[in-house]
């Protein structure tokens, strides 16, 4: 008889976003009539950048021409954009990263559960609380927890809890872990950090020999000059940290599917004999034996992002949500809601008034003014007390949401 992997039974019921989904599907049916405004999940709503689309319906002509067709492209992605990919997002800001040393890929969701395979499963885990719930739940899925409890944390990990007092940045740990989740502009509650923090996580993971796996798939929204983009910009990085970024938010790819990781050829781990291991080369090990690659046709579109036109097009873009996430920011504290986030990252961190649980008051607000949002406890237990908002959608979906609101809570 076939078995199962029971780690997937020690999952919470659903994903959080799905269960989300089903919870407005549900009233949506019983509602026929209620136009919703969904400030969920943060999926973007503005239509592709121009010159993502012109490249993209050009690389279809080449594929359908037999000069230019291609087959399988390289599994860790086309030189010409690996090399755009470094010259603009990281040695532009003065980080030593090199084109071979970016993996194209099919989304960052998707390649911060997969790094685990490279890893071994005795590591000690820290994660934030709240967190993005896809760290969480990979290492489940792989078996590097134990139980859930009734507040919803699994046996195993190391919790760093962040709040309004530690500005949602995790102290550093007293004890030794071996791999360390970051994210900055932090999802879910747009918190940012500075150089000095990250350097303190970089300080701390080279002298524990530990692994930082930073996902700055929100850094295009950092518009503050001393904020950090890249943990590489900090002193050390390349010899303890993994970087995770995506075309998902800054161009619009949610749907297109394109993202990138960085694994510097300095990083290092120990295999079981006490050797050094090269992480890069057991990264592109699994990379090359189990993906095949992002289309030629997505890969030419991420292309474009980095001329001039898409350049431009994509500060539009960000500028646009970022002026989304002002008027929810704006608008709620104006009717006298504590609102956190939102500034340099595209998620207000909104917290529940009259002490309502964030189911309670997600619940309001679906029933009460048909907007949906994502309750904070969904992202960990110290997420209990807050919703988030997310500034993807139209300004006059965002605005109608707000007055909606705004009018209930006065
Ligand atoms: C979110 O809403 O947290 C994100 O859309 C999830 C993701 O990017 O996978």
């Amino acid at each position: 008889m076939a078995t199962i992997n029971d780690n997937y039974l020690k999952l919470k019921a659903g994903y959080l976003f799905p269960e989300i989904a089903r919870r407005v599907n549900a009233f949506a049916q019983a509602h026929p009539e209620a136009a919703i405004i969904k400030l969920g999940i943060g999926d973007v709503t503005e239509p592709l950048p121009t010159a993502c689309c012109e490249a993209m319906t050009k690389a279809v002509v080449d594929m359908g021409d037999r000069s230019t067709f291609q087959g399988y492209g390289p599994e860790q992605g086309y030189a010409w954009l690996r090399e755009k990919i470094a010259k603009f997002d990281f040695q532009a800001r003065g980080c030593d990263i090199d084109a071979s040393e970016i993996f194209v890929s099919d989304g960052s969701k998707c390649d911060s559960g997969n790094i685990l395979d490279i890893f071994g499963d005795r590591n000690s885990i820290a994660v934030t609380d709240p967190v993005y719930p896809v760290y969480v739940d990979t290492n489940v899925m792989a078996g590097h927890t134990g139980e859930v409890n009734a507040k919803g944390e699994y046996e195993g990990f190391v919790y760093l809890p962040i709040s309004a007092e530690n500005n949602f940045t995790a102290e550093i740990p007293k004890e030794k872990v071996d791999l360390i989740y970051l994210c900055f502009p932090n999802n879910p509650t747009g918190s940012t950090a500075t150089k000095a923090h990250l350097q303190a996580w970089v300080d701390y993971a080279l002298s524990h020999g530990s692994i930082i796996f930073f996902d700055a798939a929100y850094e295009a929204f950092i518009t503050d000059p001393d904020l950090p983009h890249s943990i590489y910009e900090i002193v050390g990085a390349k010899n303890c940290a993994i970087e995770f970024r995506s075309f998902s938010k800054n161009a619009g790819f949610t749907g297109t599917r394109c993202a990138f990781t960085v694994v510097p050829k300095t990083l290092t781990a120990k295999a079981a004999d006490g050797s050094d291991v090269e992480l890069w080369k057991l990264w592109n090990r699994r990379q090359s034996t189990k993906f095949n690659g992002v289309s030629y046709i997505v890969q030419r579109g991420a292309e474009a992002v980095y001329s001039s036109e898409g350049q431009a097009q994509i500060k539009a873009l960000v500028e646009f949500y970022l002026e989304n996430a002002k008027i929810i920011r704006q608008k709620l504290i104006a009717a006298g809601v504590a609102v956190y986030g939102g500034v340099n990252a595209p998620y207000v961190w909104v917290k529940t008034p009259n002490g309502l649980s964030s189911w309670d008051f997600f619940d309001q607000l679906l029933q009460g003014c048909h907007v949906v949002c994502t309750p904070g406890s969904g992202f960990g237990a110290a997420g209990e007390g807050y919703v988030r908002i997310s500034a993807f959608n139209s300004r006059k979906n965002v605005e109608e949401a707000m007055a909606r609101i705004t009018d209930k809570l006065s």
